[in-house]
């Protein structure tokens, strides 16, 4: 994995500690560079009412679109478990709205995957 990817996972890793998991207890970290070289970072919120929670992929891309960048080059996600995972079906058709086929690293303290976009959602629907 390339220095911008693993710095990028470094930092989804720190936003994890924040993650508000007290249902599930799985506690996840994203961060999305931009193309400008800006970060943001994000975590899963759980609330008592389920459903309304959200994902660390969403929080991310969302605190960037709402700061004014829509660009991007790769996302990281991290999750303190046993098992990691790549975006939900729900984060995959979100950051592919933006970024069809930048690439995603995803982790635990055990093992690290490199995947895309392209091959995360492949036949994305776009309008
Ligand atoms: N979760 C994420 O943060 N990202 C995903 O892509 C899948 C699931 C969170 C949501 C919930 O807080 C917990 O993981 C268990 O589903």
């Amino acid at each position: 994995m390339n220095k911008e990817l693993s710095d990028l996972l470094d930092m989804a890793k720190t936003a994890a500690e924040n993650a508000y998991a007290p249902y599930s207890g799985y506690k996840v970290g994203s961060a999305v560079l931009c193309e400008d070289g800006k970060i943001f970072y994000g975590c899963n919120i759980e609330n008592a009412s389920y459903s309304l929670t959200i994902c660390a992929e969403r929080t991310a891309i969302f605190k960037a679109i709402s700061e004014g960048h829509k660009k991007f080059r790769a996302i990281a996600i991290y999750v303190d478990s046993e098992k990691a995972f790549p975006p939900c079906g729900a984060c995959r058709q979100v950051i592919s709205e933006f970024a069809p086929s930048i690439p995603v690293v995803f982790a635990n303290q055990i093992e690290t995957t490199e995947s895309s976009m392209k091959e995360l959602l492949p036949g994305a629907f776009h309008l």
